[in-house]
């Protein structure tokens, strides 16, 4: 399969013998906007289309100096990206002492910080990206906040030695709306309790009017990866519909502050073909690739009747692989462990039966919804379809992990081609040998390992962590799944995560040196962006850059051969 795949990949990239034997497509005339716009099922931009290599830096925004976020920029640009992914959210339960904050939730009421360590830090990223050819897709919120107790604004638990902000999941997001105006507590409230959409709202309104004109901005992400369940339980009310309506009431309140920018869920791209949908496919998917698009026809979307046969065809295929290599033994885990959640349609695996409450092509036929999006992170999420391949942290199994992420990038390129609008991988990553002592998972609020000691992490609820990956083993999956992207004619596929060092130190903020009177030496150094797992600084950057570099080349010379 990953032959077929292959050659697949080279056909579209070495074009030219298909543009030489074609008749010149008329492509429509493209508006010529600024802004990124849809055209064909495409993005737009200044009248040629858009297409783009990106990566994640969700700290960029709030570091001490604006010559290193400047710095950052520019070697973003460097190696050929285009785009960057931040939190446009950063929410407090009391004023920090030092460093930024935008929203200050307290005492029953928000309150939005206007000023230079708030909202003007926004202006100044998307001022410096504009500088640097970079578009800013900026996430609203974000699924993930864990708060460890006792919570204070420097810190961010007795036992952990991270400060506020190092992780992604310590900027505030929907938990800090429900425990601050929740009734029942439970995570899901934040999409159905009026009280908690409208504080909600009225964020989203200062933040969206403030760049509703500046077409520096990319798009709008609702939400980083929504979910019915975090941290704070989930109610037993909490469907695949529950977040899709939100979805859907959410992007046309965007829409209307913002006419001008795309709006995208930024969910995780969890597939639900038999869920129950609340708004129809396009009566005629298109049966061919539009003229000047450099989609191919995918064979269809996903059924659930596809769904099992491909998965007695993986089951059969393992099989003859294990005969013939008897040491490619599946190593089956409790990874996702799906079982405690409720699902919605039986047989396949946790990422295609509705039990994260997540439908992606529904949320991507909501109509205030441009762009699709979804995540592939194999140490914290199972993406086989075949509910009994499970097969734990990436470390386990390499090759099945890289062949589940390709798999996963080609099933998300079919729903997002049955829907007929543009698809972005809004993150994409592997834990390696050396970042496993800084792993810290999503809904956590420490790494596995006291900073510096590497050991093997033991598990958690959700399985072994596992050892990591070694760098060739990252770069050479990272190589597949941005080929198969790019096969699979994804707009945009952003990197998890960007890192940079040499940075300006400040005392209470993410790079402040020291901590409790210890040099900080989380993440490798005190002059270093946060590294939760993910970061790249002496672990290959190199390497790691060129192949972004690499993809996004490629993604211009495909762009090129098809505009001729
Ligand atoms: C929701 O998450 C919590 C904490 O991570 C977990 O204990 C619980 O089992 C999950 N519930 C479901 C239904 O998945
Ligand atoms: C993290 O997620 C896993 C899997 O759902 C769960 O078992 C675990 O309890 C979670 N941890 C926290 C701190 O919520
Ligand atoms: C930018 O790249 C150069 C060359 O690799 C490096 O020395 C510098 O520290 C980088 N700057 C930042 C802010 O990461
Ligand atoms: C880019 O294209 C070249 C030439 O076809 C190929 O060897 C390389 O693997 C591609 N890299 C990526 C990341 O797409």
């Amino acid at each position: 399969m990953l032959t077929s795949f292959w050659l697949a990949a080279t056909a579209l990239i070495t074009l030219p013998a298909y543009a030489a034997a074609t008749p010149t497509p008329t492509v429509p005339k493209r508006d010529a906007s600024p802004f990124v716009s849809l055209q064909n099922g495409d993005f737009s931009l200044n009248g040629g289309k858009f297409s783009f290599v990106g990566t994640n830096a969700y700290w960029l925004p709030y570091l001490n100096s604006d010559d290193d976020i400047a710095n950052t920029l520019a070697n973003m640009s460097a190696s050929g990206i285009t785009v960057v992914r931040t939190w446009a959210f950063n929410d407090v339960t009391t004023i920090p002492t030092a460093g930024s904050w935008l929203q200050l939730i307290q005492n029953g009421a928000t309150t939005i910080n206007n000023g230079a360590n708030g909202l003007q830090r926004l202006d100044t990223i998307v001022q410096l990206a504009a500088q640097h050819n970079i578009y800013v897709l900026f996430s609203l919120t974000n699924n993930w906040n864990p708060v460890a107790i006792p919570a204070t604004p420097a810190r961010r638990d007795t036992a952990s030695p991270l400060p506020r902000n190092y992780l992604s999941n310590d900027y505030g997001g929907m938990d800090a709306y429900v425990r601050a105006f929740g009734t029942t507590q439970n995570h899901d409230e934040f999409y159905t309790n009026p009280t908690i959409r409208s504080f909600f709202e009225k964020y989203v309104q200062a933040i969206v009017s403030r760049f509703a004109s500046n077409p520096h901005v990319l798009a709008w992400e609702l939400a980083n990866d929504p979910r019915c369940n975090s941290t704070l339980p989930q109610t037993g009310t909490c469907t695949t519909n529950t977040i899709t309506q939100w979805t859907a009431d959410l992007s046309a309140f965007v829409r209307s502050i913002d006419p001008n920018h795309l709006v995208s869920s930024g969910d995780h791209g969890f597939l639900c073909p038999d869920c129950t949908k609340l708004f129809a496919l396009p009566a005629k998917p298109a049966t061919s690739p539009v003229p000047g698009s450099s989609r191919r026809s995918l064979g269809g979307a996903l059924t659930k009747a596809r769904l099992l046969k491909r998965i007695a065809e993986e089951r059969r295929a393992a099989k003859r692989s294990a005969k013939a290599d008897p040491n490619a033994i599946q190593i089956r885990g409790r990874w996702a462990a799906s079982s405690q959640a409720k699902r919605q349609v039986s047989g396949v695996g946790p990422a295609f039966d509705g039990s994260f409450g997540v439908d992606s092509q529904d949320i991507l036929s909501v109509p205030d919804i441009g762009f699709g999006s979804f995540q592939l992170l194999p140490d914290q999420n199972s993406y086989a379809t075949d509910p009994s391949s499970v097969i734990g942290p990436p470390s386990n199994n390499f090759g099945e992990t890289l062949q589940q992420g390709v798999s996963w990038i080609q099933a998300q390129a079919a729903s997002a081609q049955a829907v007929g609008k543009p698809l972005v991988l809004t993150e994409f990553g592997l834990v390696t040998q050396e970042n496993i002592p800084f792993f810290v998972p999503f809904n956590a609020t420490e790494p596995a390992a006291p900073a510096g000691v590497t050991r093997k992490r033991q598990s958690d609820a959700a399985g072994t962590i596992g050892t990591g990956v070694t760098d060739e083993q990252r770069d050479q999956a990272y190589t597949a799944w941005l080929e198969a992207g790019l096969a699979a004619g994804i707009q945009g596929m952003v990197q998890y995560q960007w890192s940079s060092q040499g940075l300006v130190p400040a005392v209470g903020t993410f790079i402040q040196g020291i901590i409790n009177g210890q040099a900080q030496s989380s993440g490798g150094g005190i002059d270093q962006s946060p590294n939760d797992g993910y970061g790249t600084l002496g672990q290959g950057q190199a390497e790691e850059q060129g192949i972004l570099q690499t993809a996004s080349q490629n993604i211009t010379t495909v762009e090129v051969l098809l505009r001729r």
